[in-house]
């Protein structure tokens, strides 16, 4: 029968269906166990990360065993090569922290060679320190410098370096709002007068350098034994710059007994500091006084011995005048800066000597003192009584002054590496 071979058959198969039905059937229960383990170690993962990361209870263990959710472990490593084996000296002079420091300072003219030097060589220091440096030159304008100061102030720098052009009144007034800003003011070459908001300053000895031109000319003209009076004139700087009052006084105080006792003579009758200052140290106002001194004192054949300058741009106006309007002996002229200039004229017999204020160390006194004050050091001062500017006695570091003359300005100017023979010739 169809049927009945057919239900056989189907029986068969109904059979075999079923032995394999039971089968799956054992396999699914020993395997139960496992998949339940499974998925409630995944539900627990789950349900932390649907919490916001915070550790549900119980889910310590779990966590601490199996440790977290595997994050996106990113590219593979580069291979980093071999451990350096020496990494150098330690960057002290980069330190991070000053990379974000600002250090303003503020210099009279681009027009003498002097302030290039200082301003060149205090910007590198202080920029291979890690400081930024907003350098700024005032084109021998006291406006200028004020307005560009206050623009420092307001910029918010950490450090003001000043030579100030002149002492105008409005100086108190700006560097106030520096001391209310914290701002440390350091003065520069010459001293900021009748402020209390000063707090360094670094500068040559003005007094000395008045005194060493001075005795530069008792001991060439050998005045002690000269068998005659000798006669001088006398130049010094501006008289508003207070280096000029400390020349002036240097100067004078060894001049004063020689003239007193008439073995030194100021044809002129000019020894006032108003008579014989000259304004913003201009060589062309050097060179018309001297023109006048000439006519006036010396158009006789009367001898002109030497004349005292305070610096080389004041001598070389009165060079430029002598040249062109004197006939006499060639007489004896100090100087200030060791200017190129002015170095060629020593080296031609036109100017006696300058005095080598070197502007390198200079400089770098005035960068350690401000590497000290912005890591809250204390910095170092040799004169700490002398430099009164009116309201206080302001902290000095001062540097000394160098005779330079044809005799050892080749070992001084070339041999330290201030010139070179090009430069000078
Ligand atoms: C400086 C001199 C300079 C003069 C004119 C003075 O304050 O000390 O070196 O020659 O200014 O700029």
């Amino acid at each position: 029968m169809k049927t009945g071979k057919c239900f056989c058959r189907r029986a068969k198969g109904l059979c075999k269906r079923t032995k394999c039905f039971f089968s799956w059937m054992i396999i699914v229960a020993m395997l139960m166990p496992a998949l339940l383990l499974c998925a409630c170690s995944r539900s627990g993962r789950l349900s932390k990360k649907s919490n916001g990361g915070r550790l549900m209870p119980g889910e310590a263990f779990e966590e601490e065993f199996l440790g977290t959710e595997p994050t996106d472990p990113g590219p593979e490593p580069i291979d980093p090569g071999p451990e350096p084996t020496d990494p150098g000296p330690e960057p002290t002079e980069t330190d991070p922290a000053n990379q974000f420091k600002k250090v303003a300072i503020s210099l009279p003219t681009k027009s003498l060679q002097r302030w290039l030097d200082d301003g060149t060589r205090m910007k590198t220091a202080l920029e291979q320190a890690g400081y930024e440096v907003d350098l700024r030159y005032a084109a021998n304008d006291t406006q200028t410098q004020i307005d560009q100061v206050r623009d420092m102030i307001l910029d918010k720098c950490d450090l003001l370096i000043i030579a100030p052009l002149s002492q105008s009144p409005y100086w108190d007034q700006l560097l106030s709002e520096a001391k209310r800003n914290n701002i440390p003011v350091i003065s520069y070459d010459r001293l900021l007068m009748d402020t209390d908001a000063v707090d360094y300053y670094v500068t040559c000895d003005f007094y000395l350098t008045g005194q060493m031109q001075a005795e530069y000319i008792i001991e060439k003209l050998d005045v002690e034994h000269s068998d005659r009076p000798v006669n001088i004139e006398i130049f010094t700087g501006d008289a508003s710059d207070n280096q000029t009052n400390f020349f002036y006084n240097g100067a004078m105080d060894v001049l004063d007994p020689y003239i007193a006792d008439g073995r030194i003579v100021v044809k002129s009758g000019q020894t006032e500091l108003d008579q014989v200052a000259t304004v913003g140290w201009r060589t062309e106002l050097a060179q018309n006084r001297m023109d006048a001194l000439l006519a006036t004192f010396y158009s006789d054949g009367t001898p002109l011995d030497a004349v005292l300058c305070s610096n080389d741009s004041t001598a070389l106006g009165v060079t430029n005048s002598l040249v062109a309007n004197y006939t006499g002996s060639y007489p004896v002229i100090t100087g200030l800066d060791c200017d190129i200039a002015n170095v060629k004229n020593i080296i031609a017999g036109k100017q006696s000597m300058s005095l080598f204020h070197d502007t390198r160390t200079l400089a770098d006194a005035t960068v350690n003192m401000t590497l000290d004050l912005l890591s809250g050091k204390e910095p170092t001062t040799n004169d700490d009584v002398r430099y009164n500017n009116g309201k206080k006695t302001v902290r000095s570091y001062l540097c000394a002054p160098l005779l330079v003359d044809i005799s050892n300005y080749k070992d001084i100017l070339i041999g330290g590496g201030y010139y070179t023979e090009q430069d000078l010739s």
